[in-house]
């Protein structure tokens, strides 16, 4: 399976990093194409620490903790609209905006974007390919939820940043793991079921 990943500046990084081991573990994922926006950087060094400046595919295997020589990582520049995840002639499974900044999400539901993330989610909708967004913003206004409504109307999923409590969580991870199997389950990738739900006994009487 092919997949594009777009980091952007909204807060969680850990949800992107998290994101990308998951699938990167999966087994099911042979490439991602990642795109980062500027700002993605800049909360990416607030957040962990982490240099993401002047990426590269190298980089990304490091901070992922993957071997040097992993393929599975194919970095494509934001201002470059010649990348493959630009043409939907590119043969893919759809696209994942974690985290999701609202200036991103404004500018695909606007679909007027000027860069390879916005043209990249405009692409998946066009060819009906799975668009999830991970939108990270409290409170939300009344234009950013239209924005939401607007996008779900053009077929885009809307997963915000919520993780739920009642798998207990004990740490961080616990937490942000919880948040990305739902995006992993809406590509039926496989991860461990320990945060999913499995109801309370039927009531069979
Ligand atoms: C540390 C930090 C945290 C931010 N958190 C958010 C956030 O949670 N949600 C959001 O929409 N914007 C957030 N922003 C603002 C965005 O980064 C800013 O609007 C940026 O222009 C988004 O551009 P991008 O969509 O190209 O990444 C944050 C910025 C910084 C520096």
């Amino acid at each position: 399976m092919e997949l594009t990943v777009a980091i952007t500046g909204a807060s969680g990084t850990i949800y992107a990093h998290r994101t990308l081991q998951l699938l990167a573990a999966s087994g099911a994922v042979g490439t991602i194409n990642l795109i980062m926006s500027d700002t993605a950087a800049t909360v990416a060094q607030v957040e962990m620490g982490v240099n993401l400046k002047d990426p590269s595919a190298e980089k990304f295997n490091k901070w992922l903790g993957l071997d040097s020589g992993s393929k599975l990582i194919r970095y494509w520049r934001l201002d470059n609209l010649a990348a493959k995840p630009s043409s939907g002639s590119n043969r893919q499974a759809g696209m994942i905006i974690v985290p999701c900044s609202m200036g991103t999400l404004g500018a695909v539901a606007s679909g007027a974007g000027t860069n390879l993330i916005h043209r990249a989610a405009d692409v998946c909708l066009k060819e009906g390919r799975k668009l999830v967004l991970v939108p990270r913003e409290t409170p939300y206004n009344a234009i950013q939820l239209e924005n939401m409504l607007r996008l779900s109307h053009a077929g885009a999923r809307i997963l915000p940043a919520c993780p739920g409590f009642y798998h207990r969580p004990k740490t961080i991870d616990d937490l942000v793991e919880h948040l990305c199997f739902r995006i992993l389950d809406q590509f039926d990738i496989p991860h461990s079921k320990k945060s999913q739900w499995t109801g309370e006994e039927a009531d069979n009487g």
